[in-house]
């Protein structure tokens, strides 16, 4: 896997780096990016504020990030936005996370819809407050006729637990005799998965520097290319999703073959 990082000294008031949406190639844009959304405590911490004006912030960059995507045609988007270890956090952390996640569900919906946009969710959904289910269910509903780009946010999700749900659901069919254990292929385990019918990842982004996966999408990203930038999430602007886009254009992707 090609590994790159790109440090970089510039903040929100920063004009954008190059390149310009025009600038990239459309034909060689990535289907699928996946995007690992960190560094808001501390870019929090860093501005002397709570980390929770880290997550306020940082769901401006959401909204930002999916409009540019989709204006890309991007064909799906996916954001971790919770993983199953995150709730090793303080009590008041993850509420305020539980409230951000509600009002970006109920005040985005309109704007999801106007971009037609598909919404999705991947991670054990079911454990969230009723009232979060309720909001991921109306937006689903909504879109789910659209064949725009595919939003897909990462709730409650950790790729080790999604991954003991496919082997017990496979180990439950051979029991009951509705399958041959011979037949279990890659196809029938990435259907097992609740990425099922999504393509995997081209491109996995990860801001706030750390060169690790954190359980997001493991099955999925065994050829994903990866680029980490030093940004922290909030200051993550649509010139760094365009520099990441350029970057992928530019990589030479061999799945173990030889070079073209
Ligand atoms: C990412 O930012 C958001 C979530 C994991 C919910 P963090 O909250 O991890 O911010 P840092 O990494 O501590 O700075
Ligand atoms: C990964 O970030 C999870 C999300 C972005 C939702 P973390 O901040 O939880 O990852 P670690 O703890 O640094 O590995
Ligand atoms: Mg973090």
């Amino acid at each position: 896997m090609a590994l790159e990082t790109h440090s970089s000294t510039a903040t929100t008031d920063s004009p954008d780096p190059v390149p310009a949406p025009a600038e990239l190639d459309r034909q060689k844009l990535p289907r699928h990016v996946a995007i690992i959304m960190d560094g808001n405590g501390r870019w929090a911490q860093r501005q002397g504020m709570p980390r929770i004006e880290g997550h306020r912030r940082g769901a401006n960059t959401v909204r930002e990030i999916v409009t540019a995507a989709a204006e890309l045609g991007i064909e799906q988007l996916t954001l971790y936005c919770l993983s199953s270890e995150n709730w090793k956090r303080p009590a008041a952390e993850l509420s305020f996370l539980m409230f951000l996640l509600e009002k970006y569900l109920i005040e985005e919906r309109k704007e999801i819809v106007r971009q037609k946009l598909r919404f999705s969710t991947i991670g054990l959904t079911n454990q969230l407050p009723e009232a979060i289910r309720d909001e991921i269910q109306e937006t689903k509903t909504q879109t789910e006729q659209f064949e725009g780009m595919r939003l897909c946010l990462a709730l409650n999700y950790g790729g080790r637990q999604e991954i003991v749900n496919a082997v017990q659901k496979l180990a439950h069919d051979v029991q009951d005799g509705r399958l041959d254990p011979d037949a279990i292929d890659e196809t029938m385990i990435s259907s097992s998965l609740d990425t099922s019918g999504m393509p995997d990842p081209d491109l996995v982004i990860r801001t706030a520097g750390e060169m690790r996966f954190s359980n997001f999408l493991l099955w999925q990203i065994s050829y994903s290319e990866l680029w980490v930038t030093e940004k922290h999430w909030p200051e993550f602007s649509r010139g760094d999703f365009h520099q990441a886009l350029g970057d992928f254009s530019r990589r030479n992707r061999r799945f173990g073959g030889l070079n073209k």
